[in-house]
């Protein structure tokens, strides 16, 4: 497939998805944004790919939002419908049952701190910045960034980040539990291999419905999620997966999982 603005490389079960409009900083014009709704929906259905890498193109920038050129365009219906159609292509990212892990490499503005929340994991690169300045331009953020960014680091920091438009360093993002690991940024292209490798070699059906009962967490009762997580159980017990990684713990050996 071609893209203008993505790279893709796929290597060992882990999919690489690299922004690539570094003298835009990364940001996302709409061509950008169909492009990842492509990209996403081919990896959701190629059983090939396990997990996936999601990075910015350069050193500076991960994402640095949506393309302001284009906002700049936008009147109240135009508006409703480009916020629809982010959450949408987010939504896609977040429901995918495929790891995504952010690989968070330089700023992480407006939609681009959106787009990292809603991959699984975030890592990023010590000179990483994250921030939501939509306020600076007379907006606020509308790729889901005001759900998702409340319920990962609670309310008052969402607010405070929100409505003040400030950046917050890599370390900060670590300290208030919105990125896990913050990494030299010559090391966090490894880092994110690594971790995704290790996922990408564990049974496969069980990482897809342990991704589904995690997420399903914001959508229903306590109560209501337990019952969805026994039935996930359940359905990972009847995976030949099952059987191979139990048995091979018993006999003391490597499990050799077919992800069946
Ligand atoms: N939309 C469109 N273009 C953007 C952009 C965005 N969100 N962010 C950066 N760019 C462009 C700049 O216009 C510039 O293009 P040019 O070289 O054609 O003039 C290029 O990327 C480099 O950015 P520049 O501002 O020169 O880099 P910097 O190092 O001085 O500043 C930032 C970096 C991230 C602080 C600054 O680019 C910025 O504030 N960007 C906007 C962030 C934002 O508000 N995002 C939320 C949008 S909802």
């Amino acid at each position: 497939m071609n893209y203008q603005n993505l790279l893709i490389d796929v290597k060992d079960n882990v999919a690489v998805v690299t922004i690539n409009r570094p003298d835009k900083l990364n940001s996302l014009n709409m061509l950008t944004m169909d492009e990842l709704f492509g990209a996403f929906t081919w990896i959701k259905s190629n059983g090939n790919i396990a997990v996936v890498v999601l990075t910015g193109k350069g050193e500076k920038a991960f994402v640095a939002g949506a393309d302001i050129a284009e906002l700049n365009t936008l009147d109240i219906i135009k508006g409703r419908e480009f916020s629809e159609r982010g959450q949408q292509i987010f939504n896609l990212i977040e429901n995918l049952d495929k790891p995504v892990i952010a690989a968070v490499n330089g700023f992480a503005l407006g939609g681009g701190c959106e787009l990292s929340l809603a991959c699984h994991i975030r890592l990023a690169s010590a000179n990483a910045k994250f921030g939501q300045p939509e306020v600076n331009l007379g907006i606020i953020p509308g790729y889901g960034g005001t759900q998702r960014l409340t319920r990962l680091v609670n309310s008052g920091r969402a607010m405070e980040l929100i409505l003040t438009g400030d950046m917050i360093d890599a370390n900060e993002a670590f300290r208030i539990g919105l990125v896990n690991h913050v990494y030299p940024l010559s090391e966090l292209m490894d880092k994110a291999l690594e971790m995704a490798n290790k996922i990408a070699a564990k049974a496969q059906q069980a990482i897809r419905l342990a991704v589904k009962s995690v997420n399903i967490v914001d959508e229903v009762s306590s109560k209501e999620g337990q019952i969805y997580e026994a039935a996930m159980f359940a359905l990972c017990c009847g995976t030949e997966d099952f059987q191979e990684g139990t048995k091979a713990f018993l006999e003391k050996r490597k499990p050799l999982f077919k992800n069946k």
